[in-house]
């Protein structure tokens, strides 16, 4: 959480942004567990995620479903 807010970009994009990004993407889901646990550079800029590998993959799934689940603020 202390790098990604929920709507706006901190050191990483907000989840709002990534699941705005996404929507209509049927297959970011999975592509996006599997970012979380393996990092990721050069999507959104220059800054890395480093690799979460203290999430199973069952829990990236989760949080992957989460993350696409968002909604801006209304
Ligand atoms: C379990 C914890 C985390 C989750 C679930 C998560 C989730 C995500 C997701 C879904 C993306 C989008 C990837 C894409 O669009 O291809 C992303 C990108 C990113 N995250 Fe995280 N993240 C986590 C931890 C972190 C941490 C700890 C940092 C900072 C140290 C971080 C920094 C970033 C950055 C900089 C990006 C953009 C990477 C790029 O441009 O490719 N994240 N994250």
């Amino acid at each position: 959480m202390a790098c990604h807010g929920l709507v706006h970009k901190q050191v990483g994009p907000g989840f709002v942004q990534i699941a705005e990004r996404y929507r209509g993407d049927g297959e970011a889901a999975a592509r996006l567990a599997g970012k979380i646990r393996d990092g990721s550079v050069g999507t959104w800029g220059r800054v890395i995620m480093p690799r979460q590998t203290q999430v199973s993959e069952a829990e990236a799934r989760a949080l992957s479903q989460w993350i696409l689940s968002q909604q801006p603020p209304r």
